[in-house]
């Protein structure tokens, strides 16, 4: 046996020396070797290391059996050497002895495929040994990543080991923050970011290399960028495109890239102990606490991350653990509480990666971005109850939900390996492997297409059908997306983009809300208009209603539905923007209305985007702030697909589709006397079908505004005569009856 190890050991080492290029199959190997070469020595045919067997294989040393199969064969276990252990930094990361041989192939192959385990330096390290090797000679180095605090936070500390001031040499662009400049070579940046890039610049003539990071996530955007990047490349023999991705997807990527080549970087791993509960909980949030505990009391030191499904979760599981500590008493060790999210203050978003101060544990509540696009070193403690939280669109009825959702296998063997980076680790699941699916379904496949299919009919793509996806969505959600960019008049009959429709383009927002800004020029709003958009945008963290001050805080909200009763949330989004601005930007005033200043700063620095695209577009400046009618008809608009009208037993129905909906606990006309129509910005699944962010509207402004999507029985009721024959003669002027939502049609001709 110890003759066999040379072997495996020497051919090793032979091919290290001649520095020749590894296969995919070699890296596998040499991982093996690796493993060989420190678990030197063994006797038996199976040996049990670190809770992991081992057998000895005749091809490559060492076939690793996993105690659970769904982790799959590449789990390595590697010990760290004492000088290893006592070295920090960038040499440190398991990346770093690749480095060569990444360059190599790197010049030698047009489209490379990187598969290396979370943590490994992919993200960080990659970006500077290009420029390291002088690519940035010739263009900027783009890498993409799927979530914003990612892109952010990895810039950040890039800068920091290249030893620059983020924003110069290195920066990061997500939507309505570029933190880039002239000097800036490299650039992280959301993976949408780079897909309206591509609308300026087609070639990507600014680049040197493209990084699609975090491939395996199959974003919509990463999905679509796929496509696009791999056209690019062919023009553009100088490119380079690197595909990099945590998970074995690897041959997937590589066949659509054409055969590309793929590289292993074989991570480091220790081996985690996987506890589970046989029967699920009821209350895992519950569950969650009482497990950071018992971890807290019984366990030895080490950092603890929990994966919940967003902001309220954390924010619940934070103020509770805070309580039930305090219950407690201080009894042994403090804890530190670390949150992080996508809408976290990015002060607040560097304190997770600061290690744990002596004597005490981190405990950190993340969404799933902790998966695999960022690392947080220390963690020895996996909580996972087994959920996230994903965006799901119905095509048929057009809704889009954010649903809690039970994580796939691969996404759980990933989260358990959060534990085993720097020594073996635990892994606590409140669930059954067993009940899991094995991989998630890409977004593209469950996502609302229509800001996509006009960022491609921008682009000169005419035929989105036959586009080359590497997953085709559905043909009725494409089919959908068509019918909606027809009926916002931005795609014309034979589905070509308009002049609305390129304008709309320059937004970076949701077709429906680019066009109710570029609408609003015909009802002489645009300031207003903007506003809204800009606080709409920053989502629905504007108020805050403190546990103990919950009706100051209602009071103090519905002050801005004061006078005209009933108008409705985006009359008194743009009421506080505007009371705000007067009381000159106050934090204080903030405070006294509570009002998060926070989500009102970011609303102003989108506001100031959104008004040098109008500028851009040539839009005119316009306000008319007491003319609630205009602001309204610009807002149907962009959102008269959204319209609802109320029912008898107080619930409403949506007018094109047979579908119920309720008006939404937090807006100001939840439970006040209702209107009769309303129009709305979004739906939203949680106990019931919620719509959120509603105003009263007239009915017949639907039929002015939309005679090809509305007919007059849409809006029939039993309204007096003459409301009715006012309704008919508005309808007879506009309507069209020629024109009828033909787009779907066409484009499926062309296929
Ligand atoms: O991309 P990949 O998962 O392969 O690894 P990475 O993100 O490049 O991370 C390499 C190392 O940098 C890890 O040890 C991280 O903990 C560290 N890192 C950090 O300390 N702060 C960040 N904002 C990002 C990474
Ligand atoms: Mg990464």
């Amino acid at each position: 046996q110890k003759k066999r190890f040379d072997v495996a050991k020497e051919r090793y080492c032979e091919r290290r020396r001649s520095g020749r290029v590894v296969t995919e199959q070699e890296a596998w190997e040499d991982h093996q070797a690796q493993k060989a070469r420190v678990r030197f020595g063994a006797k038996d045919k199976k040996q049990v290391v670190d809770g992991y067997e081992f057998v000895f294989d005749d091809l490559t040393g060492f076939v690793e059996e996993s105690s659970e199969a769904e982790t799959g064969k590449h789990r390595g276990c590697y010990s760290k050497t004492a000088a290893e252990k006592a070295r920090e930094g960038r040499e440190f990361l398991p990346i770093h002895g690749y480095r060569e041989e990444l360059l190599k192939l790197i010049e030698e192959n047009q489209v490379l495929v990187i598969v290396g385990e979370t943590g490994s330096g992919k993200t960080t390290q990659i970006p500077q040994y290009l420029q390291e090797a002088g690519y940035t000679k010739r263009g900027k180095i783009g890498c993409t990543q799927p979530r914003r605090v990612a892109a952010m936070s990895v810039a950040s500390r890039v800068a920091q080991e290249v030893g620059v001031k983020l924003g110069h040499e290195v920066g990061y662009s997500i939507r309505f923050e570029d933190c880039t400049s002239e000097k800036t070579v490299i650039k992280y940046m959301t993976d949408g970011m780079l897909l309206r890039e591509l609308l300026i610049e087609p070639k990507l003539d600014s680049y040197s290399v493209i990084i699609i990071d975090e491939a395996h996530e199959r974003t919509l955007s990463t999905d679509i960028l796929f496509a696009l990047v791999k056209d690019v490349a062919k023009v553009r023999p100088d490119l380079r495109l690197i595909i990099s991705s945590a998970t074995l997807e690897a041959k997937k990527f590589s066949e659509y890239f054409d055969s590309a080549r793929i590289y292993l970087i074989p991570g480091r791993r220790y081996p985690v102990e996987k506890l589970f509960r046989k029967c699920p909980e009821p209350d895992y949030l519950e569950t969650v606490i009482r497990t950071v505990v018992q971890i807290h009391q019984t366990e030895a030191i080490g950092d603890i991350l929990v994966f919940l499904t967003g902001q309220e979760e954390i924010e619940t599981v934070e103020t509770n653990l805070k309580r039930r500590m305090m219950d407690l008493g201080t009894k042994g060790s403090e804890i530190i509480i670390c949150p992080i999210y996508s809408n976290l203050p990015t002060p607040l978003q560097a304190k997770v990666f600061e290690p744990a101060p002596k004597g005490t544990r981190k405990v950190v509540l993340a969404t799933n971005i902790a998966e695999t696009s960022l690392t947080i070193d220390g963690v020895k403690y996996v909580i996972d109850p087994g959920y996230f939280k994903i965006n799901s669109y119905n095509p048929r009825t057009g809704m889009e939900s954010l649903l809690v959702t039970p994580i796939s296998k691969a996404s759980a063997a990933q989260r358990a390996g959060r534990s085993g980076r720097t020594g073996p680790g635990k892994c606590f699941r409140l669930y059954n492997i067993k009940d899991l699916e094995p991989t998630t379904i890409p977004e593209i496949q469950r996502a609302n297409l229509a800001s996509v299919v006009l960022t491609l009919k921008s682009l000169g793509i005419q035929d989105v059908f036959n586009f080359d996806f590497m997953d085709p969505p559905p043909e009725n959600a494409l089919l959908k997306a068509l019918e909606l960019l027809y009926a916002l008049g931005a795609l014309d009959e034979i589905g070509e983009i308009t002049k609305v429709g390129e304008r709309m383009v320059e937004f970076p927002v949701d077709p429906m809300l680019s066009k109710m800004i570029v609408g609003s020029e015909k009802y002489k709003c645009s300031k207003e208009i903007i506003t809204i958009a800009a606080m709409l945008s920053v989502g629905n963290s504007v108020f805050y209603r403190p546990k103990n001050q919950q009706v100051f805080a209602d009071k103090a909200r519905m002050d801005f539905y004061e006078d005209t009763k009933n108008v409705g949330d985006h009359i008194a989004l743009l009421r506080v923007y505007n009371s705000w601005k007067e009381e000159n930007y106050s934090t204080q005033w903030c405070c006294e209305k509570f009002i998060q200043s926070k989500s009102m700063k970011r609303a102003r620095d989108i506001r100031d985007q959104l008004l040098g695209l109008l500028n851009k577009i040539g839009v005119e400046l316009t306000s008319n702030p007491n003319d609630l009618d205009a602001i309204k008809k610009a807002i149907l608009a962009g959102f008269f697909p959204h319209s609802a009208k109320l029912q008898k037993n107080g619930s409403y129905r949506r007018v094109k589709e047979p579908q119920t909906v309720y008006v939404h606990p937090n807006s100001g006309l939840f439970g006040a006397s209702p209107s009769k129509w309303l129009v709305y910005h979004e739906l939203v699944l949680t106990t019931k079908e919620y719509m959120r962010h509603t105003t009263e509207m007239k009915p017949e402004w639907l039929i002015e505004i939309a005679p090809h999507y509305y007919k007059l029985k849409d809006i029939e009721d039993t309204r007096p005569k003459k409301t009715q024959r006012r309704i008919e003669e508005a309808s007879t002027s506009k309507v069209d009856t020629n024109k009828k939502t033909r787009t779907s049609k066409v484009d499926t001709n062309k296929k």
